[in-house]
């Protein structure tokens, strides 16, 4: 009997400890993506991202709205920060780019552009009308 209750016990605490690891998981999966793959893993998504920081010159907080709730840190899925939206384009307008463009390879190495070509380190780009 006294065996009985021991094994239940560890069943059931094996299942609780899954069910908390799982939704510990499932919140940490991204819930607003429109444009980057759904399935990107936490690695490659924190790359993307930092690699938006350089490009940009930027810390997170340019393109990523604080918490509705007052609370302290970035509310990464909320829209509410324009720039977003503005990088969501950007995103795409890089993709198709790379894509009619540079397909191709070069010494072992894959040609493209990335945001860095352009942004080199600033917000806007220098252009013809905006001489920096
Ligand atoms: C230049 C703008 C820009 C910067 C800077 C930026 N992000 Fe993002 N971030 C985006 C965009 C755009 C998306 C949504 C992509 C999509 O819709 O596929 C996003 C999505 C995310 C998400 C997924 C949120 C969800 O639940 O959908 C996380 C997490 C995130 N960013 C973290 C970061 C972190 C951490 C940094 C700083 C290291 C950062 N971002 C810097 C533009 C930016
Ligand atoms: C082909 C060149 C080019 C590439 C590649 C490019 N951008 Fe841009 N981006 C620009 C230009 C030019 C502007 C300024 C537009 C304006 O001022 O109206 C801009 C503006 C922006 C802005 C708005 C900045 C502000 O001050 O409001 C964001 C955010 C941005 N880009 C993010 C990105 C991200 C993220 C990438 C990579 C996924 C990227 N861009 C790739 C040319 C580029």
């Amino acid at each position: 009997m006294k065996r009985t209750i021991i094994t239940l016990l560890a069943v059931f605490s094996i299942v609780v400890g899954l069910t908390a690891f799982n939704q510990a998981k499932q919140e940490e999966r991204p819930k607003n993506l429109k444009v980057l793959p759904k399935n990107i893993s936490h690695e490659e998504l924190e790359n993307v991202m930092k690699s938006f920081n350089v490009a940009l010159g930027v810390k997170c907080n340019f393109c990523h709205a604080p918490k509705a709730n007052g609370e302290r840190g970035l509310d990464f899925a909320s829209d509410a920060n324009s720039h977003k939206d503005v990088a969501r384009y950007m995103i795409k307008m890089t993709n198709q780019i790379n894509k009619k463009h540079f397909k191709h390879e070069h010494e072992g190495k894959i040609m493209n552009i990335s945001c860095n070509t352009c942004h080199n380190g600033k917000t806007e780009p220098s252009t013809i009308l905006k001489e920096k």
